[in-house]
Protein backbone atom coordinates (compact mmCIF):
# COMPACT_ATOMS: atom_id res chain seq x y z
CA UNK A 1 0.00 0.00 0.00
CA UNK A 2 1.52 3.47 -0.92
CA UNK A 3 1.93 5.48 2.06
CA UNK A 4 0.47 8.99 1.98
CA UNK A 5 0.43 12.46 4.19
CA UNK A 6 -2.22 15.32 3.84
CA UNK A 7 -1.12 19.07 3.49
CA UNK A 8 -3.42 21.79 4.77
CA UNK A 9 -6.08 21.54 2.34
CA UNK A 10 -6.43 18.00 2.73
CA UNK A 11 -4.72 17.00 -0.55
CA UNK A 12 -2.94 13.75 -0.64
CA UNK A 13 0.83 13.10 -1.13
CA UNK A 14 2.61 10.13 -1.82
CA UNK A 15 5.50 9.13 1.08
CA UNK A 16 8.52 7.32 -0.61
CA UNK A 17 9.39 3.81 1.05
CA UNK A 18 11.67 5.45 3.21
CA UNK A 19 8.97 7.85 4.06
CA UNK A 20 10.15 11.33 2.46
CA UNK A 21 7.56 13.26 0.74
CA UNK A 22 7.79 14.93 -2.53
CA UNK A 23 8.41 18.49 -2.23
CA UNK A 24 11.40 20.14 -4.94
CA UNK A 25 11.16 19.75 -8.63
CA UNK A 26 14.38 19.92 -10.45
CA UNK A 27 13.84 20.73 -13.78
CA UNK A 28 16.51 20.33 -16.75
CA UNK A 29 15.11 22.50 -19.72
CA UNK A 30 18.71 22.02 -21.96
CA UNK A 31 21.34 19.33 -22.40
CA UNK A 32 23.87 21.18 -23.76
CA UNK A 33 25.59 24.20 -22.38
CA UNK A 34 28.88 26.31 -23.00
CA UNK A 35 31.25 25.43 -20.57
CA UNK A 36 32.98 22.13 -20.62
CA UNK A 37 33.71 22.06 -16.55
CA UNK A 38 35.91 18.44 -16.18
CA UNK A 39 34.21 17.79 -13.81
CA UNK A 40 30.92 17.53 -15.23
CA UNK A 41 31.57 17.86 -18.94
CA UNK A 42 34.97 16.90 -19.68
CA UNK A 43 36.16 18.38 -23.41
CA UNK A 44 37.98 14.81 -24.51
CA UNK A 45 34.65 13.51 -24.20
CA UNK A 46 31.98 16.34 -25.20
CA UNK A 47 33.25 16.92 -28.18
CA UNK A 48 32.01 18.91 -31.58
CA UNK A 49 30.22 16.20 -32.36
CA UNK A 50 28.75 14.30 -29.41
CA UNK A 51 25.33 13.90 -30.04
CA UNK A 52 23.16 15.93 -27.87
CA UNK A 53 18.74 15.91 -27.72
CA UNK A 54 17.68 17.63 -31.11
CA UNK A 55 15.15 20.13 -30.29
CA UNK A 56 11.76 17.48 -30.58
CA UNK A 57 13.82 15.64 -28.30
CA UNK A 58 13.45 18.14 -25.78
CA UNK A 59 9.94 19.01 -23.55
CA UNK A 60 8.23 21.70 -24.73
CA UNK A 61 7.09 24.44 -22.38
CA UNK A 62 3.60 23.59 -22.80
CA UNK A 63 4.67 19.91 -21.70
CA UNK A 64 7.29 21.09 -19.08
CA UNK A 65 4.03 23.03 -17.58
CA UNK A 66 1.78 20.52 -17.53
CA UNK A 67 4.02 18.08 -15.41
CA UNK A 68 5.02 20.86 -13.20
CA UNK A 69 1.49 21.23 -12.55
CA UNK A 70 0.74 17.35 -12.27
CA UNK A 71 3.98 17.07 -9.96
CA UNK A 72 2.77 19.85 -7.61
CA UNK A 73 -0.41 17.60 -7.61
CA UNK A 74 1.74 15.24 -5.23
CA UNK A 75 3.58 17.57 -3.24
CA UNK A 76 6.10 20.06 -5.47
CA UNK A 77 6.31 23.44 -3.64
CA UNK A 78 9.60 24.40 -4.90
CA UNK A 79 10.55 24.30 -8.72
CA UNK A 80 14.54 24.89 -9.88
CA UNK A 81 15.45 25.19 -13.20
CA UNK A 82 18.98 23.80 -14.03
CA UNK A 83 20.40 22.62 -17.64
CA UNK A 84 23.27 22.13 -18.74
CA UNK A 85 23.38 25.56 -19.07
CA UNK A 86 19.57 26.69 -18.56
CA UNK A 87 20.14 30.03 -20.13
CA UNK A 88 20.87 28.01 -23.94
CA UNK A 89 16.83 27.93 -23.94
CA UNK A 90 15.51 30.03 -25.76
CA UNK A 91 13.53 31.95 -24.30
CA UNK A 92 13.53 30.85 -20.92
CA UNK A 93 11.34 33.67 -19.23
CA UNK A 94 8.41 32.87 -20.24
CA UNK A 95 8.68 29.71 -19.17
CA UNK A 96 9.32 31.21 -15.71
CA UNK A 97 6.12 33.16 -16.13
CA UNK A 98 4.26 29.72 -17.08
CA UNK A 99 5.42 28.27 -13.79
CA UNK A 100 4.92 31.32 -11.49
CA UNK A 101 1.10 31.31 -12.58
CA UNK A 102 1.28 27.54 -11.59
CA UNK A 103 -0.78 27.72 -7.80
CA UNK A 104 0.62 25.81 -4.91
CA UNK A 105 4.27 26.79 -6.70
CA UNK A 106 5.91 28.51 -3.61
CA UNK A 107 9.69 29.31 -5.16
CA UNK A 108 11.37 29.47 -8.28
CA UNK A 109 15.45 29.46 -8.80
CA UNK A 110 17.40 28.99 -11.62
CA UNK A 111 20.88 27.58 -11.71
CA UNK A 112 23.38 28.77 -13.83
CA UNK A 113 27.33 28.98 -15.50
CA UNK A 114 26.38 33.13 -15.43
CA UNK A 115 28.02 33.70 -18.73
CA UNK A 116 24.55 34.95 -20.32
CA UNK A 117 23.08 36.30 -17.18
CA UNK A 118 23.72 39.53 -17.54
CA UNK A 119 21.57 39.88 -21.03
CA UNK A 120 18.10 38.03 -19.01
CA UNK A 121 18.48 38.88 -15.96
CA UNK A 122 15.72 41.78 -16.16
CA UNK A 123 13.74 39.73 -18.17
CA UNK A 124 13.78 37.20 -15.32
CA UNK A 125 12.87 38.88 -12.67
CA UNK A 126 10.03 40.56 -14.66
CA UNK A 127 8.88 37.18 -15.72
CA UNK A 128 8.75 35.96 -11.31
CA UNK A 129 12.09 34.18 -10.85
CA UNK A 130 13.20 35.69 -7.25
CA UNK A 131 16.28 33.56 -6.36
CA UNK A 132 19.67 32.77 -8.83
CA UNK A 133 22.48 30.44 -7.87
CA UNK A 134 25.53 30.58 -10.13
CA UNK A 135 27.97 28.66 -10.46
CA UNK A 136 31.70 29.66 -10.26
CA UNK A 137 34.68 27.70 -9.24
CA UNK A 138 37.60 30.27 -8.72
CA UNK A 139 37.99 34.09 -9.40
CA UNK A 140 41.81 33.02 -10.33
CA UNK A 141 41.64 33.38 -14.16
CA UNK A 142 43.54 30.51 -15.36
CA UNK A 143 41.66 28.02 -12.45
CA UNK A 144 38.49 29.36 -13.87
CA UNK A 145 39.52 29.22 -17.42
CA UNK A 146 40.46 25.34 -16.60
CA UNK A 147 37.58 24.92 -14.53
CA UNK A 148 35.07 26.33 -17.58
CA UNK A 149 37.08 24.36 -19.93
CA UNK A 150 38.38 27.37 -21.61
CA UNK A 151 35.27 28.58 -22.71
CA UNK A 152 33.97 30.57 -20.28
CA UNK A 153 34.87 34.55 -19.64
CA UNK A 154 34.93 35.15 -15.92
CA UNK A 155 34.22 38.91 -16.31
CA UNK A 156 31.07 37.91 -18.11
CA UNK A 157 30.09 35.66 -14.91
CA UNK A 158 30.78 38.36 -12.52
CA UNK A 159 28.84 40.89 -14.84
CA UNK A 160 26.09 38.53 -14.53
CA UNK A 161 26.34 38.02 -10.93
CA UNK A 162 25.97 41.76 -10.77
CA UNK A 163 23.60 42.29 -12.88
CA UNK A 164 21.21 39.52 -11.39
CA UNK A 165 21.79 41.58 -8.17
CA UNK A 166 20.79 44.89 -9.75
CA UNK A 167 17.50 43.05 -10.96
CA UNK A 168 16.84 42.47 -7.06
CA UNK A 169 17.34 38.91 -6.63
CA UNK A 170 19.48 39.25 -3.93
CA UNK A 171 20.84 37.23 -2.32
CA UNK A 172 22.30 35.32 -5.21
CA UNK A 173 24.03 32.33 -4.17
CA UNK A 174 27.27 30.95 -5.64
CA UNK A 175 27.78 27.37 -6.07
CA UNK A 176 31.45 26.25 -5.98
CA UNK A 177 32.62 22.58 -6.47
CA UNK A 178 36.65 22.54 -4.94
CA UNK A 179 38.77 20.01 -5.99
CA UNK A 180 41.97 19.32 -4.04
CA UNK A 181 45.07 20.30 -5.71
CA UNK A 182 43.01 21.84 -8.70
CA UNK A 183 40.88 24.81 -6.72
CA UNK A 184 40.77 24.68 -2.91
CA UNK A 185 43.81 27.37 -2.54
CA UNK A 186 41.69 29.89 -3.81
CA UNK A 187 38.74 29.30 -1.77
CA UNK A 188 39.08 31.76 0.37
CA UNK A 189 39.31 33.95 -2.18
CA UNK A 190 35.99 33.53 -3.16
CA UNK A 191 34.85 34.77 0.04
CA UNK A 192 37.10 37.69 0.93
CA UNK A 193 35.34 38.66 -2.39
CA UNK A 194 31.76 38.50 -1.85
CA UNK A 195 31.78 39.29 2.18
CA UNK A 196 29.56 41.68 2.71
CA UNK A 197 28.03 42.11 -0.70
CA UNK A 198 24.50 40.49 -1.57
CA UNK A 199 25.92 36.88 -2.04
CA UNK A 200 26.28 33.68 -0.42
CA UNK A 201 28.89 31.69 -1.59
CA UNK A 202 28.56 27.77 -1.14
CA UNK A 203 31.24 25.32 -1.05
CA UNK A 204 30.53 22.08 -2.69
CA UNK A 205 32.20 18.97 -2.21
CA UNK A 206 33.44 16.84 -4.96
CA UNK A 207 31.04 14.43 -6.24
CA UNK A 208 31.32 11.07 -8.21
CA UNK A 209 28.41 12.22 -10.50
CA UNK A 210 28.19 10.07 -13.60
CA UNK A 211 31.10 7.92 -14.67
CA UNK A 212 33.35 10.03 -16.80
CA UNK A 213 34.74 12.56 -14.32
CA UNK A 214 37.30 10.72 -12.90
CA UNK A 215 35.84 11.01 -9.47
CA UNK A 216 38.60 9.82 -7.17
CA UNK A 217 37.44 10.15 -3.08
CA UNK A 218 41.36 11.64 -2.15
CA UNK A 219 39.85 14.50 -4.57
CA UNK A 220 36.74 15.49 -2.09
CA UNK A 221 38.06 18.44 0.39
CA UNK A 222 35.75 18.00 3.20
CA UNK A 223 33.78 20.66 4.23
CA UNK A 224 34.67 20.38 7.89
CA UNK A 225 38.32 20.88 6.70
CA UNK A 226 37.49 23.71 4.44
CA UNK A 227 34.97 25.44 6.95
CA UNK A 228 37.48 25.00 9.68
CA UNK A 229 40.48 27.43 7.32
CA UNK A 230 37.22 29.98 6.50
CA UNK A 231 36.91 30.30 10.30
CA UNK A 232 40.59 30.84 11.43
CA UNK A 233 40.35 33.74 9.00
CA UNK A 234 36.90 35.10 9.70
CA UNK A 235 35.06 33.54 12.33
CA UNK A 236 31.66 32.14 12.49
CA UNK A 237 28.70 30.21 13.84
CA UNK A 238 26.66 27.74 12.66
CA UNK A 239 22.99 28.84 11.77
CA UNK A 240 19.73 26.75 11.35
CA UNK A 241 18.17 25.50 8.00
CA UNK A 242 16.43 27.66 6.05
CA UNK A 243 13.89 25.00 5.44
CA UNK A 244 14.02 21.25 6.30
CA UNK A 245 16.07 19.13 3.63
CA UNK A 246 18.63 22.01 2.93
CA UNK A 247 21.74 20.57 1.62
CA UNK A 248 23.92 22.98 2.07
CA UNK A 249 24.92 23.85 6.27
CA UNK A 250 24.93 27.27 7.10
CA UNK A 251 27.08 29.36 8.88
CA UNK A 252 27.24 33.28 9.48
CA UNK A 253 30.51 35.77 10.14
CA UNK A 254 30.65 36.78 13.81
CA UNK A 255 31.45 39.92 12.07
CA UNK A 256 28.04 40.71 9.98
CA UNK A 257 29.77 39.62 6.74
CA UNK A 258 27.42 37.79 5.41
CA UNK A 259 27.10 33.75 5.88
CA UNK A 260 28.74 30.94 3.66
CA UNK A 261 27.36 27.32 2.92
CA UNK A 262 28.61 23.92 2.64
CA UNK A 263 27.37 20.96 0.86
CA UNK A 264 28.75 18.08 1.87
CA UNK A 265 27.03 15.37 0.28
CA UNK A 266 30.10 13.00 0.48
CA UNK A 267 31.42 13.36 3.84
CA UNK A 268 28.02 14.31 5.35
CA UNK A 269 25.41 12.44 3.06
CA UNK A 270 21.36 14.65 3.25
CA UNK A 271 19.40 11.40 1.74
CA UNK A 272 17.57 11.54 4.82
CA UNK A 273 15.58 14.43 4.31
CA UNK A 274 15.62 14.18 0.34
CA UNK A 275 12.50 14.65 -1.00
CA UNK A 276 14.03 16.04 -4.97
CA UNK A 277 13.18 14.92 -7.80
CA UNK A 278 14.31 15.43 -11.59
CA UNK A 279 12.87 15.70 -14.68
CA UNK A 280 15.52 15.63 -17.79
CA UNK A 281 15.48 17.65 -20.40
CA UNK A 282 13.68 14.81 -23.02
CA UNK A 283 11.35 14.19 -19.94
CA UNK A 284 12.61 11.40 -18.12
CA UNK A 285 11.90 11.56 -14.51
CA UNK A 286 14.47 10.51 -11.58
CA UNK A 287 13.85 9.87 -8.55
CA UNK A 288 18.21 10.63 -7.42
CA UNK A 289 21.00 12.47 -8.66
CA UNK A 290 22.90 9.34 -8.91
CA UNK A 291 20.13 7.39 -10.38
CA UNK A 292 20.76 4.71 -12.88
CA UNK A 293 17.42 4.25 -14.78
CA UNK A 294 14.85 7.13 -15.20
CA UNK A 295 10.99 7.02 -16.24
CA UNK A 296 9.61 8.27 -19.46
CA UNK A 297 7.05 10.42 -18.99
CA UNK A 298 7.31 12.33 -22.63
CA UNK A 299 6.08 8.74 -24.55
CA UNK A 300 3.07 8.77 -22.81
CA UNK A 301 2.31 12.21 -22.68
CA UNK A 302 2.69 12.34 -26.61
CA UNK A 303 1.05 9.24 -26.70
CA UNK A 304 -1.99 10.65 -25.46
CA UNK A 305 -2.16 9.86 -22.12
CA UNK A 306 -4.44 11.96 -19.40
CA UNK A 307 -3.91 13.67 -16.05
CA UNK A 308 -4.95 10.18 -14.08
CA UNK A 309 -2.66 8.16 -15.99
CA UNK A 310 0.44 10.43 -15.93
CA UNK A 311 -0.22 11.15 -11.93
CA UNK A 312 -0.73 7.76 -11.23
CA UNK A 313 2.83 6.59 -13.28
CA UNK A 314 4.44 9.76 -11.57
CA UNK A 315 3.13 9.00 -8.21
CA UNK A 316 3.82 5.07 -8.39
CA UNK A 317 7.35 5.38 -9.23
CA UNK A 318 7.86 8.01 -6.12
CA UNK A 319 5.95 5.63 -3.88
CA UNK A 320 8.44 3.08 -4.63
CA UNK A 321 11.71 5.19 -4.35
CA UNK A 322 14.03 3.96 -1.79
CA UNK A 323 17.23 6.03 -3.06
CA UNK A 324 20.17 6.99 -0.65
CA UNK A 325 23.04 7.01 -3.43
CA UNK A 326 25.71 9.12 -1.04
CA UNK A 327 24.82 7.11 2.25
CA UNK A 328 25.64 3.83 0.70
CA UNK A 329 28.84 5.22 -1.36
CA UNK A 330 31.61 3.56 0.39
CA UNK A 331 29.74 0.54 0.65
CA UNK A 332 28.54 0.10 -2.54
CA UNK A 333 31.89 1.06 -4.06
CA UNK A 334 33.57 -1.49 -1.93
CA UNK A 335 31.36 -4.17 -3.03
CA UNK A 336 29.75 -3.71 -6.54
CA UNK A 337 31.17 -2.53 -9.61
CA UNK A 338 30.20 1.39 -10.92
CA UNK A 339 27.11 1.38 -11.82
CA UNK A 340 26.02 3.47 -14.98
CA UNK A 341 24.44 6.83 -13.73
CA UNK A 342 23.44 9.69 -14.93
CA UNK A 343 25.79 12.43 -15.98
CA UNK A 344 25.43 16.29 -14.55
CA UNK A 345 24.92 17.83 -17.45
CA UNK A 346 21.91 16.23 -18.76
CA UNK A 347 20.03 16.33 -15.07
CA UNK A 348 21.20 19.28 -14.25
CA UNK A 349 22.35 18.91 -10.34
P1 LIG B 1 18.48 26.41 -2.29
O1 LIG B 1 17.10 26.19 -2.76
O2 LIG B 1 18.91 27.82 -2.48
O3 LIG B 1 18.77 25.90 -0.92
O4 LIG B 1 19.38 25.67 -3.32
P2 LIG B 1 19.76 24.16 -3.52
O5 LIG B 1 20.88 23.92 -2.59
O6 LIG B 1 18.60 23.26 -3.50
O7 LIG B 1 20.17 24.18 -5.01
P3 LIG B 1 21.44 24.04 -5.82
O8 LIG B 1 21.06 23.60 -7.14
O9 LIG B 1 22.23 25.29 -5.82
O10 LIG B 1 22.20 22.84 -5.09
C1 LIG B 1 23.51 22.96 -4.88
C2 LIG B 1 24.25 21.73 -5.27
O11 LIG B 1 24.08 20.75 -4.26
C3 LIG B 1 23.80 21.04 -6.52
O12 LIG B 1 24.31 21.64 -7.65
C4 LIG B 1 24.36 19.67 -6.31
O13 LIG B 1 25.72 19.68 -6.63
C5 LIG B 1 24.15 19.50 -4.84
N1 LIG B 1 22.88 18.84 -4.60
C6 LIG B 1 21.66 19.41 -4.68
N2 LIG B 1 20.71 18.50 -4.45
C7 LIG B 1 21.36 17.36 -4.21
C8 LIG B 1 20.92 16.05 -3.91
O14 LIG B 1 19.74 15.77 -3.83
N3 LIG B 1 21.87 15.12 -3.74
C9 LIG B 1 23.16 15.39 -3.83
N4 LIG B 1 23.99 14.40 -3.61
N5 LIG B 1 23.62 16.60 -4.13
C10 LIG B 1 22.73 17.57 -4.31
N1 LIG C 1 30.40 17.49 -8.00
C1 LIG C 1 29.82 18.50 -7.32
N2 LIG C 1 29.11 19.47 -7.91
C2 LIG C 1 29.00 19.42 -9.24
N3 LIG C 1 28.38 20.25 -10.10
C3 LIG C 1 28.52 19.75 -11.34
N4 LIG C 1 29.26 18.63 -11.32
C4 LIG C 1 29.57 18.41 -10.02
C5 LIG C 1 30.30 17.40 -9.34
N5 LIG C 1 30.88 16.39 -9.98
C6 LIG C 1 27.66 21.46 -9.70
C7 LIG C 1 28.00 22.64 -10.54
C8 LIG C 1 26.75 23.45 -10.51
C9 LIG C 1 25.68 22.48 -10.19
C10 LIG C 1 24.67 22.35 -11.27
O1 LIG C 1 26.29 21.25 -9.95
O2 LIG C 1 29.03 23.41 -10.06
O3 LIG C 1 26.79 24.44 -9.52
FE1 LIG D 1 27.96 23.34 -17.84
FE2 LIG D 1 27.24 23.51 -15.29
FE3 LIG D 1 28.23 21.22 -16.28
FE4 LIG D 1 29.84 23.29 -16.01
S1 LIG D 1 28.78 22.20 -14.34
S2 LIG D 1 29.69 21.96 -17.82
S3 LIG D 1 28.49 24.98 -16.44
S4 LIG D 1 26.31 22.17 -16.86
FE1 LIG E 1 18.79 12.56 -2.66
FE2 LIG E 1 20.08 10.73 -4.07
FE3 LIG E 1 21.30 13.00 -3.31
FE4 LIG E 1 20.71 11.12 -1.51
S1 LIG E 1 22.14 10.93 -3.19
S2 LIG E 1 20.40 13.33 -1.31
S3 LIG E 1 18.75 10.35 -2.34
S4 LIG E 1 19.56 12.82 -4.73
Amino acid sequence: MTSIIHDIRGAKHPLDRLGRPLHDLRISVMDRCNFRCPYCMPKEQFHENYQFLKSRERLSFDEIVRLARLFTALGVRKIRLTGGEPLLRANLADLVGDLTGIPGIEDIALTTNGVLLANHAVDLHANGLKRITVSLDSLDKDIFARLSGGFGALDQVLAGIDAAIAAGMTPVKINAVIERGVNDHTALDLVEHFRGTPVIVRFIEFMDVGNRNHWRPDMVVPSRELAARVNARWPMHPVSQNYRGEVAQRWRFDDGGGEVGFISSVSQPFCGACSRARLSSEGKFYTCLFATQGLDLRAPMRAGADDADLLHIIRGAWAGRNDRYSELREELRRTMPEPKKIEMYYIGG
